[in-house]
């Protein structure tokens, strides 16, 4: 008998985003990694370059530490780092620009336009932003109000949003957004 594997919602957060092996990608409120694993491993495929190109980034030592542990073997290649701050944090801006950000279950990032403008900030023109979101007990209607929350949220912050979807599989839902050109 075969047995399908059911995916989890970080393997579905990485699907949706879909990042490119070239991308340079910024994680806000990485907690253990687990989104990051996935997502780093779709970017393993890429050049290696300085500053490693995956950042996953938390207010928390305990969660970046365990996020290190977890993804050592991208950290050892140069691929990706975590580092402990609380967002927005300045220094992230001095680098070059991200091609994509997301963050997974951050309320900052739906409720706050001021955290949404300085993501903007640090994404290059026609980067993108992902918000994923998982509530305690799903529902469609309560999604579709997180998702339209987030949609205000993200278009205060002076981006331009691009699409929201929900599954019931995983629980969670998402509303991405882009940097506008120019
Ligand atoms: C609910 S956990 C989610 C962790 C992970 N993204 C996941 O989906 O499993 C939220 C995480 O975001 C971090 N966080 C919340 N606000 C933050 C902020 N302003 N700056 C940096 N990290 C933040 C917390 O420390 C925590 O690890």
């Amino acid at each position: 008998m075969a047995i399908l594997a059911r995916m989890d919602r970080h393997e579905w957060a990485a699907r949706t985003l879909s990042v490119r092996p070239g991308d340079r990608v910024l994680e806000i409120g990485c907690g253990h990694g687990v989104t990051a694993s996935h997502v780093c491993a779709e970017l393993a495929a890429g050049p290696r370059e300085a500053p490693p190109r995956f950042v996953g980034l938390d207010r928390s030592a305990k969660m970046t530490a365990a996020a290190g542990r977890r993804n050592a073997a991208h950290v050892a290649a140069g691929l990706a780092e975590f580092r402990t701050g609380p967002f927005p944090t300045p220094d992230l801006g001095a680098e070059p620009p991200f091609d994509v950000a997301y963050a997974f279950n951050v309320r900052l990032l739906w409720t706050d336009p001021a955290a949404a403008r300085a993501v903007a900030g640090l994404l290059r023109p026609g980067g993108r932003l992902a918000v994923f979101f998982q509530l305690p007990a799903w529902s469609a209607a309560v999604h579709r109000e997180v998702a339209a929350r987030a949609a205000r949220t993200l278009t205060a912050g002076g981006l331009a949003v691009a699409a929201d979807g929900q599954d019931v599989a995983v629980e969670s839902g998402y509303v991405t957004a882009v940097v506008p050109p120019g």
